[in-house]
């Protein structure tokens, strides 16, 4: 997944221009709050999240139900990881703490993580492929809406400078 993310990190300055193709959500049903900007490329799915802070006992410790990969784009986070068959949350054997340009993968079905940005929201890009048949923790109901024309502009201009940076090894 690694080399995926970076040839679509290699696409993506184009694709920030077509504002069109990016749908939105603001996914606020437990802490982080993410905002997240997505896209389909083949058969992968492009988001741009900003994660914003929250208190380290509320981070939501979860599975994903797709292999993934992300690189931090700036504002890093503190990132706790996990192995655990099923639904019950497995116990974390220790943290790490990742900051721009740092990025990782999540190539197992029963991998787990919780990300806590610590002082600001954290910009990153991930990538994730097509599902596995994993069984999920039930989120609660909570209808999830898009963000605002206005804010989405807001994110793919921070999403542009960042990359830039990002690109000339910054
Ligand atoms: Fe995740």
């Amino acid at each position: 997944m690694l080399d995926k993310l970076a040839e679509i990190t290699a696409q993506l300055p184009g694709m920030l221009e077509q504002a069109e193709i990016w749908k939105s959500l603001n996914i606020d049903y437990h802490p982080p709050v993410v905002e997240r900007l997505y896209t389909q490329v083949g058969d992968l799915r492009v988001s741009l999240h900003c994660i914003h802070p929250c208190q380290s006992s509320e981070a939501l410790f979860h599975p994903h139900p797709w292999p993934s990969a992300v690189l931090i784009l700036n504002g890093g986070y503190e990132m706790g990881m996990a192995y655990g068959k099923g639904l019950v949350v497995p116990p974390c054997p220790g943290k790490l703490i990742l900051g721009a340009g740092s990025r990782y993968e999540m190539t197992d079905p029963d991998g787990w993580h919780y990300v806590r940005p610590l002082a600001e929201p954290s910009y990153s890009v991930m990538i994730s492929g097509k599902p596995w048949d994993r069984e999920m923790p039930a989120s609660p109901e909570h209808p999830l809406k898009p963000l605002s024309d206005e804010r989405i502009a807001e994110l793919l201009a921070q999403f542009k400078k960042l990359l830039k940076g990002i690109n000339h090894g910054g």
